[in-house]
C-alpha cells in the first residue's frame, strides 16, 4: 500500500501502515510510485482531487480503478476521458448517497465496520479532541492542513 500526502505527514502515513509514503507536493512524485510498482497500481482511493487525482489516474494499471470520494484541493471536475482509454475505471463514493440509495446495505456494512472497531481490528487516529466552543480552532487546524487524523468536537 502506498500513501500520498504532503511532506510533513509522511512519517504519519507510514506509521498507519503504508509500505511507501510519497510527497505529492514534489512534482516527480508519480515517478517514485512507478519505480515501486512498475506495472501500475490496481486501486487509487482519492479525496484530494485536482492535479493529484489526474496524476494518480496515470499510475493505474490496465483494468485498475480509481475511487474518488472527496476533493480537498477544490477540484475534481477535469478528468481527461483519454486517460481512461487504457482500460481504467473511475467511480465515486459518497456516504450520504450510499445511505440514501442503498440503506439496507449501508446499515449492514456500517454494523460490520462498527464490529471491526469494537474488536480492535480497525483503528483511527485522533489528532485532537476539542470542546464544541473551540470549533474555530478545529477549523483553523483544517485550514492550515496541520492535522493528521480526525478532529473531534465534544458537546
Ligand atoms: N464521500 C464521502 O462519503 C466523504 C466522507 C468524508 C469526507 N469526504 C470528503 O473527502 C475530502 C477529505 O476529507 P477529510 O475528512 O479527509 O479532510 P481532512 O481531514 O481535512 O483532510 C484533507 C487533506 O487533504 C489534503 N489536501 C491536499 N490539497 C489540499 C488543499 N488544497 N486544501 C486543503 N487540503 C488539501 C491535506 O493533506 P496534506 O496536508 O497532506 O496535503 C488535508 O489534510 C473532503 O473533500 C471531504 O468533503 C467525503
Amino acid at each position: 500500500m502506498i500513501g500520498a500526502a504532503s511532506g510533513g505527514k509522511l512519517e504519519f502515513v507510514q506509521a498507519v501502515g503504508a509500505d511507501l509514503a510519497v510527497d505529492y507536493a514534489v512534482p516527480d512524485w508519480p515517478e517514485r510510485v512507478r519505480a515501486a510498482v512498475p506495472a501500475g497500481v490496481d486501486v487509487v482511493l482519492d479525496a484530494v482531487g485536482g492535479e493529484v487525482l489526474r496524476q494518480s489516474l496515470g499510475l493505474l494499471a490496465p483494468f485498475g480503478r480509481a475511487v474518488v470520494y472527496g476533493a480537498a484541493s477544490g477540484g475534481a471536475d477535469e478528468i481527461p476521458v483519454s486517460s481512461l482509454f487504457a482500460l481504467r475505471t473511475v467511480t465515486g463514493f459518497n456516504l450520504t448517497a450510499w445511505r440514501r440509495f442503498a440503506p439496507d446495505r449501508a446499515r449492514a456494512e456500517m454494523a460490520e465496520v462498527a464490529a471491526l472497531f469494537a474488536g480492535g481490528r480497525l483503528r483511527t487516529s485522533v489528532h485532537a479532541e476539542l470542546p464544541l466552543a473551540e470549533a474555530a480552532t478545529a477549523h483553523k487546524l483544517m485550514e492550515e492542513r496541520a492535522h493528521t487524523g480526525r478532529l473531534l468536537l465534544r458537546p
